[in-house]
């Protein structure tokens, strides 16, 4: 038996976890055309519940039947029926004790299937980077978006709390707010992405703007669930982006999240290691930062699947809980296996090919 760090009990707020070990939320397009969570979507969640994680947090779900969606057959909380359905996923999860948190996303400019037929928005009309993802069903570039309204930001934050009440309504413990990785709220703090000259536009107190006004909203609309924020520099569609000022954008942005409400901070590093992506010029850690600045948890991610790294960042005071992508999808026990010593599966990119789906990565499983 060992006793990585990792397996040591902590508490969100008033959410006591079992370890500090976290499911990253991962999109696997696997819902109904409608955004319906599927008996199947049920089954995967509950597999990561039974394997010991300590707190799941959903795939990226969208919050309105307007433009948030980003992916056809993404899960949306944006309507009764997404409620009805994600109550058998989250009772499924919670039968084995285990919080679940769902992740709300807008995709901004960053969508690339939107059943509801409406094109992008984003805060400025600047065509994204890169190409759409294909292995969550898109081609080609992307659309240039359509320049947001103030009202069109004021519907993004109703769409938000709304989607938040109806997770409170499905039975999920929390939600998670997707500022990370390039999507809506990501766009409006990027400089590249946002050029706009009214109040959201600007320095970097301005650009964190929109995601505070949603969690302010999230708070006094679901005062007893856990609110927690997903921040990254690096995107899906550019993994070389750095936060301009540094640690003195860290800082401003830190601050304004935690004095919005929310009970911890995820720092995401999309596309690249944690080290990469969190290590400051100054030699601190981007999340050892954001412990010191909001005084709440906070979760790292990036490679944490390296049980050493992942000692590492807890015994260095670097974070207070992991979340792991695709470790965990190779590894839906991982926490029972670091336990008892076992090793771990490498993750292999053929479980999420050609698309990534769950039924795929199901499909790789029996081919092995
Ligand atoms: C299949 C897949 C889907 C993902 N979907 C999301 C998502 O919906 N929301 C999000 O914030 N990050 C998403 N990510 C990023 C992961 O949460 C995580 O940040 C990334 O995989 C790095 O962590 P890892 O090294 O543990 O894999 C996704 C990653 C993978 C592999």
């Amino acid at each position: 038996m060992t006793t990585h760090p990792a397996l040591t009990p902590t508490r969100i707020r008033d959410t006591d976890l079992a370890n500090r070990l976290a499911v990253a939320p991962m999109t696997r397009v696997s819902a109904a055309p409608d955004g319906t969570a599927t008996p199947e979507m049920a089954d995967y969640y509950r597999a990561y519940a039974a394997g010991g994680f300590g707190l799941l947090i959903t795939e990226g779900t969208y919050t309105d039947t307007t433009h948030s969606q980003g992916y056809l057959n993404q899960p949306g909380l944006a309507c009764d029926a997404h409620v009805n359905a994600w109550r058998p996923v989250t009772d499924a999860v919670h039968e084995l004790g285990v919080p679940i948190v769902a992740q709300l996303m807008h995709a901004g400019a960053l969508s690339q299937g939107n059943e509801y037929g409406f094109p992008t928005i984003a805060p400025s009309p600047v065509a994204p980077r890169g190409q759409m993802l294909e292995e969550y069903g898109g081609y080609g570039p992307w659309p240039t978006p359509r320049e947001m309204t103030a009202a069109d930001a004021e519907d993004v934050v109703d769409g938000f709390a709304a989607a938040a009440a109806r997770a409170r309504d499905a039975g999920f413990d929390g939600v998670e707010v997707h500022a990370a990785n390039g999507y809506l709220l990501d766009q409006f703090l990027t400089t590249y992405t946002n050029t706009r000259d009214d109040e959201y536009g600007g320095d970097v107190a301005n650009r964190i703007l929109l995601t505070t006004r949603v969690l302010r909203r999230i708070r006094q609309a679901v005062p007893d669930l856990v609110l927690g924020v997903r921040l990254s520099q690096t995107k899906v569609n550019d993994f070389t982006y750095r936060w301009p000022g540094g640690a003195a954008d860290a800082e401003t942005i830190f601050a304004a999240v935690a004095d919005s409400g929310v009970d911890y901070l995820h720092i995401a590093s999309e596309g690249q290691d944690f080290i990469e992506t969190a290590r400051l010029s100054d030699g601190r850690t981007i999340t050892a930062l954001a412990r010191d600045v909001s005084g709440l948890p906070v979760m790292a991610n990036g490679g944490m699947h390296d049980v050493t790294q992942a000692a590492d960042v807890l015994d260095g005071g670097h974070a207070d809980l992991l979340s792991l992508g695709r470790g965990a999808l190779a590894n839906p026990d991982l926490p029972r296996k670091l336990s008892s010593d076992r090793d771990l599966e490498k993750f292999d990119h053929g479980m999420l090919s050609p698309m990534a789906t769950i039924s795929n990565a199901r499909a790789w499983r029996a081919r092995r």
